[in-house]
C-alpha cells in the first residue's frame, strides 16, 4: 500500500525523481508523472497496464503556462480556456517538440488541462514541469474518486497518494479540439456541452469513434465494473435477475434488493455525477450477481453520466 498524505513537498520530491504520485483533481484522481520525462511517463503506462496507443493528458496551472507546451491556441479554444480553466475541460492543441511523443502516442496534438483543485495547483506551481496524468485506475476499470480507491488498486505502484479528499465533479473532463475550423467534442465529461455552446456556439460531437483507438476515451468498453452492468427498466429486469444490485436516481420505484445505491435522491445531476464511480465500485463489491441501472434523461451532465454507463455495460 502507498503512503497517503497532504504534503506537497513529499509529492514534488517523488515527482522530481521520476516516480509516480496520485494527485487529486475535481474530476477523478490522476496517476501523475513528469510529462517531459519519457522514462517517468513510461512508468504510467506500465502501472496502469495501459496500451501506448492511448495518449495522456498533460496538466498545468494556467493558460499562460500552457503556451510553454503548445504552439498556439486557436481563438475559440482560448475563449473556452479563459472561461473554464481551472476546470473539467481538456483542450487538444498542437504540441511543441519538448512534449515527448510517448505522451501523445505520436499524435501532433497534446491534451492540456488546468485542474480545479487547490492542492494540485499548488503542487504544479512547485515543480518546473507539467504532469502527465491519466485517471488512476487499471486500464478499462472504473475511475477513482477517493484516495482509498487509488490505494486499493494501484497502491503498490505509486510512491505517494496526495490526499485531496473526495472529487467534487466525479466524472472525467470534457475533451475539446478543432477540426476544419469547427469546435469538436471528443469526450463528454464534467463540463456540459450546453455550457461550451454558450461560449463558442454549436459544436460537433465526435464521441463515437470506438474503432479509432487514438480517439479519446472512446474505446467501446471502458469505465467497467467486474460484474455485468445491465441497462434498462429496473422493475422489469428485477424479474429476470433475482440477485441484482441496483443503481438508481431520484425516487425508488422498485422493491428493495440487498444492495442498492441512490445517485441523487433529489435528482441533482451534479450530485449524481459525483457519486457515479463510487456507486459502481460499491455495487461491484456487493454479493449480487449483476448490477442494474437505467439511463437518465439526456440533458446537461446526464449525457456524460449516460456515456459512462453505456461503456461500463459493454463487456
Ligand atoms: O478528468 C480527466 O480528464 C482526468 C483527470 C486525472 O485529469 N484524466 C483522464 O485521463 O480522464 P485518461 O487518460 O483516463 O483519459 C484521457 C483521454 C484518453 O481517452 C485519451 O485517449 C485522450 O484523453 N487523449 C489524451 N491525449 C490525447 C490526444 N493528444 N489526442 C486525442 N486524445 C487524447
Ligand atoms: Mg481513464
Amino acid at each position: 500500500m502507498a503512503s497517503i498524505g497532504k504534503s506537497i513537498e513529499t509529492a514534488s520530491d517523488f515527482l522530481k525523481k521520476g516516480q509516480l504520485v496520485a494527485i487529486p483533481t475535481e474530476t477523478v484522481y490522476g496517476l501523475a508523472a513528469n510529462a517531459l520525462d519519457s522514462t517517468a511517463v513510461a512508468g504510467v503506462f506500465d502501472a496502469k497496464n495501459r496500451p501506448v496507443f492511448d495518449p495522456l493528458i498533460v496538466h498545468t496551472y494556467s493558460v499562460i503556462k500552457a503556451y510553454d507546451y503548445v504552439k498556439s491556441i486557436p481563438e475559440p479554444l482560448l475563449k473556452l480556456a479563459n472561461a473554464f480553466w481551472p476546470g473539467p475541460l481538456t483542450l487538444l492543441l498542437e504540441k511543441k517538440a519538448l512534449v515527448p511523443d510517448l505522451v501523445t502516442s505520436g499524435l501532433d496534438r497534446v491534451a492540456i488541462r488546468v485542474p480545479n483543485h487547490a492542492l494540485t495547483l499548488d503542487l504544479l506551481k512547485s515543480i518546473d514541469f507539467p504532469l502527465a496524468a491519466p485517471s488512476a485506475n487499471p486500464f478499462g476499470y472504473v475511475s477513482p474518486t477517493t484516495p482509498e480507491h487509488v490505494n486499493k488498486q494501484l497502491g503498490d505502484k505509486v510512491a505517494y497518494i496526495l490526499d485531496g479528499g473526495n472529487c467534487e465533479v466525479g466524472i472525467e473532463s470534457t475533451i475539446v479540439g478543432m477540426e476544419e475550423n469547427k469546435v469538436c467534442v471528443y469526450r463528454l465529461g464534467g463540463l456540459a456541452i450546453e455550457e461550451i455552446e454558450k461560449t463558442v456556439g454549436k459544436v460537433k460531437l465526435k464521441i463515437n469513434s470506438s474503432s479509432n483507438p487514438t480517439a479519446p476515451g472512446q474505446l467501446k468498453s471502458h469505465y467497467a465494473p467486474m460484474k455485468q452492468l445491465i441497462l434498462g427498466n429496473v422493475k422489469e429486469n428485477l424479474k429476470l435477475y433475482k440477485n441484482a444490485a441496483v443503481i438508481y436516481f431520484g425516487e425508488k420505484d422498485f422493491e428493495s434488493t440487498h444492495a442498492d445505491y441512490n445517485l441523487s435522491p433529489t435528482k441533482n445531476l451534479k450530485e449524481a455525477a459525483a457519486n457515479l464511480f463510487s456507486a459502481l465500485r460499491i455495487m461491484d463489491e456487493s454479493k449480487a450477481d449483476v448490477i442494474l441501472c437505467e439511463l437518465l434523461p439526456e440533458e446537461g451532465l446526464a449525457r456524460a453520466i449516460n456515456d459512462r454507463l453505456k461503456r461500463a455495460s459493454v463487456k
